[in-house]
């Protein structure tokens, strides 16, 4: 698989279903030698390929998963991540974007910034000599969006790294697969959206509440890909969480009030009721009796109840956490290794 020409990590909708896979692949790869145990041989002997090397972290909102798994997986590579909130640079008193970029680029070897608007994001992009990475902005989150693949290629294909003993051979597809996206029309099913139809026969269907849809040019490039593509699949949009459950294998949802919605609480909560994960609504609804669970984090109290979001049997969400380490790991060698050799 080439990466010639890719520079930054944006959205996935930027990587080919063949980039996609080979990223998932280096993932699921360096989960086993990194995690498996202590003893394993190869275990936490991943060379220092970005020695030498800084990463500035412009964060102008909060995180934990995306700050640890960035800071801890450019270190673990022998490089210098540097943390940049956007109250300790002058982001945080009116310094454009633009004159930011320029001016970090020149100073560092990467940037990976989690912003607002995806335009924002874009404007890092175009103004900055040095690889960019998307770490989540209102329309896109695809470091998540690699990390929920990579925990649906475990669950549904645990044994798929066997048949890929080599970087050369290529994942194969996840197989036929119910996934209901149950709650808002945001960055993260957007991601999903973008990504799962060319990755296998995946039935994709999506509940939001009456006034919440996904943003109109990537449903129809969701459809598109679905029905236009190799694999078979479908996706489909309702404003009815049970029936966006039936037959479902895995259920994701995620907050109901995105960073930067704080002040559309209220309005929120009494929107989406009737969309709170349980065992009851998911029966009632008619997903598959072993159904997972999955969610980005954080998890607030609303959208999943107790007895679901921590039954290990059901929910898959702290796998899915730990996945976003290596998934960035992958990409950093991505952009800083393959797309230059
Ligand atoms: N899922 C995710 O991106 O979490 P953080 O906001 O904690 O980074
Ligand atoms: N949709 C959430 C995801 C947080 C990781 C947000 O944008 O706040």
């Amino acid at each position: 698989v080439s990466f010639s020409g890719t520079k930054h990590l944006l959205t996935l909708r930027d990587l080919t279903a063949p980039q996609i896979l080979a990223l998932i692949r280096r993932s699921l790869e360096l989960k086993e030698s990194m995690k498996v145990s202590q003893n394993h041989p190869a275990a936490g002997k991943q060379g220092q390929p970005l020695a030498g090397k800084t990463l500035a972290m412009i964060f102008t909102k909060r995180s934990t998963r995306t700050r640890v798994s960035s800071e801890t997986g450019w270190a673990h590579y022998g490089g210098h991540p540097m943390f940049l909130g956007k109250e300790d640079i002058q982001i945080g008193g009116g310094e454009p974007l633009k004159d930011t970029a320029i001016v970090v680029s020149s100073m560092v070897d990467a940037i990976l910034a989690r912003v607002g608007a995806h335009d924002e994001i874009e404007t890092l992009a175009k103004n900055s000599s040095v690889p960019v990475i998307n770490a989540l902005t209102a329309r896109y989150h695809p470091l998540q969006g690699l990390a929920d693949i990579m925990t649906l290629y475990e669950t549904a294909l645990p044994n798929a790294l066997s048949h890929t003993p080599s970087a050369s051979l290529p994942l194969p597809l996840l197989p036929p697969l119910n996934v209901a996206w149950v709650g808002d029309a945001n960055n993260i099913v957007h991601s999903l959206l973008v990504s799962l139809p060319r990755i296998g026969p995946i039935s994709l269907t999506v509940a939001t509440p009456k006034g919440y849809n996904c943003e109109a040019d990537i449903i129809s490039y969701a459809i598109g890909e679905a029905t236009g593509g190799d694999n078979r699949g479908t996706v489909k949009f309702t404003h009815d969480p049970k029936e966006a459950v039936r037959d479902a294998d895995v259920i994701i949802t995620d907050t109901w009030v995105s960073m930067g919605q704080e002040s559309e609480k209220a309005k929120r909560l009494k929107d989406f009721d009737g969309y709170m994960i349980t065992e009851k609504m998911a029966k009632e609804g008619g997903a598959k009796p072993d159904w997972k669970f999955m969610h980005c984090l954080p998890r607030k109290r609303e959208e999943v109840d107790d007895e679901v979001f921590y039954n290990p049997e059901r929910s898959i969400v702290f796998q899915e956490a730990e996945n976003r380490k290596y998934t960035v790991m992958a990409v950093y060698e991505m952009l800083m290794l393959w797309a230059k050799n």
